[in-house]
């Protein structure tokens, strides 16, 4: 099946993101929040995102203006009723997302496909609050931060998701430009599997005092090749959502390596979430704090 209508429900970082590179490759996108102080929160990470590239050159005012006019804004799930693929990107939360899910079952027709950004909770717990033959049309769609700009999306399927759907959820990643990453519905998937451990590790050899956080993020920029270091990788992807990740890891496979270190914990309940809040292990504030 040919997707070109597409539902975004959620539009934070990743959800504005992930309408933005879908109405960027030429498909119709509605976008659902909560409220119109939310939209407008997204609203404004699209049109800055894509003033940045006409900025920097890489495409013209009517190309955005384009992009922009594909874009449709709602806080209403009913709008969402003529999305081919609908991709949730709210909060972390089961409950909230099996309510949403329910929801959309009985709005969406029966071709739709739905996909989730989650990239810790099992999708086939999230299908389990649609009926019948909605099951088989369930994936999970994870994307990564800042979503324009990475160039990976895992395509995840459920026990029961139908090799139609797959397909078409593998052909809806690389017409928004992405590589995609085959993966099974088990928690982290591939990357948050291999790149949690070593996050957490980051943190474990700070707390031991192994080096200072600017030497170990020097250690694997320089020796690695890594884009940012891991602390700074934390404090990009926020310290709450890396929590919440790891605990969700940990409950699942019961391994050490998925434990969060007690320095996470601490900063999280100090409201230290990274760049988000402006201070994590680095401080962002300006002026420099007192
Ligand atoms: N429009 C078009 N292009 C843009 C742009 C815009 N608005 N803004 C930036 N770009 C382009 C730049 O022009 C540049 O392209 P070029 O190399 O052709 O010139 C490229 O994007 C990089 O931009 P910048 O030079 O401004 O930024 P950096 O080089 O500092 O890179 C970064 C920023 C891409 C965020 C890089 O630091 C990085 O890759 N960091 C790691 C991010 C990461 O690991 N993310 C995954 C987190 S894990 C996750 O999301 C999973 C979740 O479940 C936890």
């Amino acid at each position: 099946m040919t997707i070109k209508t597409v539902g975004v429900v959620g539009c934070g970082l990743m959800g504005s993101g992930i309408a933005q590179i879908s109405a960027q490759a030429g498909m119709k996108v509605v976008v659902r929040e909560v409220d119109t102080k939310g939209l407008e929160g997204g609203k404004a990470k699209v049109d800055r995102f894509l003033s940045t590239a006409v900025e920097k050159g890489k495409m013209s005012a009517e190309e955005k203006a384009a992009i922009l006019a594909r874009i449709t804004w709602t806080t209403s799930v009913p709008d969402l009723k003529d999305c081919d693929l609908v991709v949730e990107a709210i909060t972390e939360n089961m409950k909230a997302k099996r309510e949403l899910f329910a929801e959309l079952d009985k709005v969406c027709p029966p071709h739709t496909i739905f996909g989730s950004n989650t990239s810790s909770l099992a999708v086939g717990d999230m299908a389990v609050a649609t009926q019948g033959a909605r099951r088989a049309r369930f994936v999970g769609l994870h994307f990564f931060n800042p979503v324009p700009l990475m160039k990976l999306v895992e395509v995840v399927r459920t026990l029961e998701t139908s090799d139609e759907v797959f397909d078409a959820a593998c052909a809806f990643g690389a017409k928004v430009g992405k590589t995609v990453v085959r993966a099974k519905d088990t928690p982290g998937f591939v990357v948050n599997l291999l790149l949690v451990p070593y996050l957490l590790d980051a943190i474990r050899a700070l707390e031991s005092g192994v080096a200072t956080k600017e030497d170990i993020d020097t250690g694997m920029k320089l020796g690695c090749g890594y884009p940012m270091g891991p602390l700074e990788l934390l404090d990009f992807v926020g310290l709450d959502t890396t929590l919440f990740i790891a605990d969700i890891m940990f409950d699942e496979f019961k391994e050490y390596r998925y434990s969060a270190p007690t320095m996470l914990r601490r900063l999280v309940a100090a409201g230290r979430h990274g760049r988000k809040t402006k201070w994590g292990f680095y401080d962002y504030r300006q002026p420099a704090a007192k």
